[in-house]
């Protein structure tokens, strides 16, 4: 039942179907919420970033991020090596493999202003038994100190790969999960609110505030035959997070750049990106491809 006070709803006891003002502190107040980190009142700091450091794919790990200041970028999105054996991976153990991105995460909590937002796209590999990385990462980032704010399921419905991994087919011994999905994690430092003192404009229309703000995203996965990277995201999802969770000349990171999709949804949506990669084939194709996604855009407006 919707509980109505005078100037708007609060918590009820078979939930609100809708909010109107919300008044949300008895929900906060109980003891579900006690002792955690639930943010806290910090001053915007924005630190600016080395001209000839912004718009630049660094080829350098990224678990030292020594070009830019701390309190200087918006947001990162980021798709993590998978450590499966791709072409980039270091056969790493769990837990050398979980270090290796709390140190990224760690740099990248430094360098987000206060308000940051950080947005991880991962799956989660194996049958056998099963590796929920996406649950290692959440109490990986939630020891770092970021505060959760939800997560999206990205179905890639049928441009997942055409696995027919299921197992016993039409049999009860040990049929087995296919995944279509994958997940995106959402985070931000300090603050749920991102201050804007200088006044940017936000450019995301009505239509896709409506539909980005749900859990759950359907867009097509992108071919990395395509692309020429073995694990591409596609631009729709870096764009997506982009729109909702910056304004306009804002700086977008990505740590683990690979073919520079985040980039180019950062240029696409006049934002300004920083980008790393170890690889440095990856760096060149991010490049390039940043570079055509430039020139096609001049061609356009000709
Ligand atoms: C899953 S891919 C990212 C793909 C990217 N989202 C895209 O759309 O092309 C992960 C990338 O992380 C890079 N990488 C691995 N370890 C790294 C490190 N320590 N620092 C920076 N990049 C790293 C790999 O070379 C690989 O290109």
């Amino acid at each position: 039942m919707l509980s109505h006070r005078k100037n708007g709803t609060q918590t009820s006891t078979f939930g609100t179907p809708g909010r109107i003002s919300h008044d949300s502190s008895k929900f906060y107040g109980g003891k579900l919420y006690e002792g955690l980190n639930n943010g806290k009142t910090v001053e915007y700091i924005e630190n600016p970033i080395d001209q000839q450091n912004i718009n630049k794919v660094f080829c350098k790990s990224s678990e030292a991020m020594s070009e830019l200041p701390d309190n200087s970028v918006h947001l990162m999105v980021t798709s993590p090596p998978y450590n499966v054996g791709k072409v980039y991976d270091d056969n790493l153990s769990l837990q050398e493999y979980r270090n290796l991105l709390k140190r990224v995460f760690k740099e990248t909590h430094r360098v987000l202003v206060p308000g940051g937002r950080a947005c991880i796209n991962i799956a989660n590999l194996g049958r056998k038994p099963y590796l929920p990385l996406h649950s290692y990462i959440i109490e990986d980032m939630n020891d770092i100190g970021f505060l959760m704010r939800g997560e999206i399921l990205w179905d890639k419905g049928s441009s997942a790969s055409p696995s027919t991994a299921w197992g016993s087919y039409l049999k009860a011994n040990n049929p087995v999960l296919r995944d279509v999905h994958e997940y995106i994690l959402v985070y931000c430092k300090d603050t749920f609110t991102h201050s804007n003192p200088h006044n940017r404009q936000s450019t995301i229309s009505k239509e896709e505030f409506l539909e980005f703000t749900k859990s759950v995203w359907r867009f097509p996965a992108e071919r990395a035959t395509k692309v020429g990277h073995p694990a591409p995201f596609s631009v729709e999802l870096p764009y997506r997070l982009i729109q909702l969770y910056t304004f306009e000349d804002e700086v977008v990171l990505d740590p683990f750049a690979g073919s520079g999709s985040t980039c180019i949804a950062a240029v696409k949506t006049n934002r300004r990106y920083v980008a790393y990669d170890i690889d440095k084939k990856y760096c060149n194709l991010a490049e390039q491809r940043i570079n055509q996604f430039l020139q096609e855009r001049i061609t356009l407006f000709k």
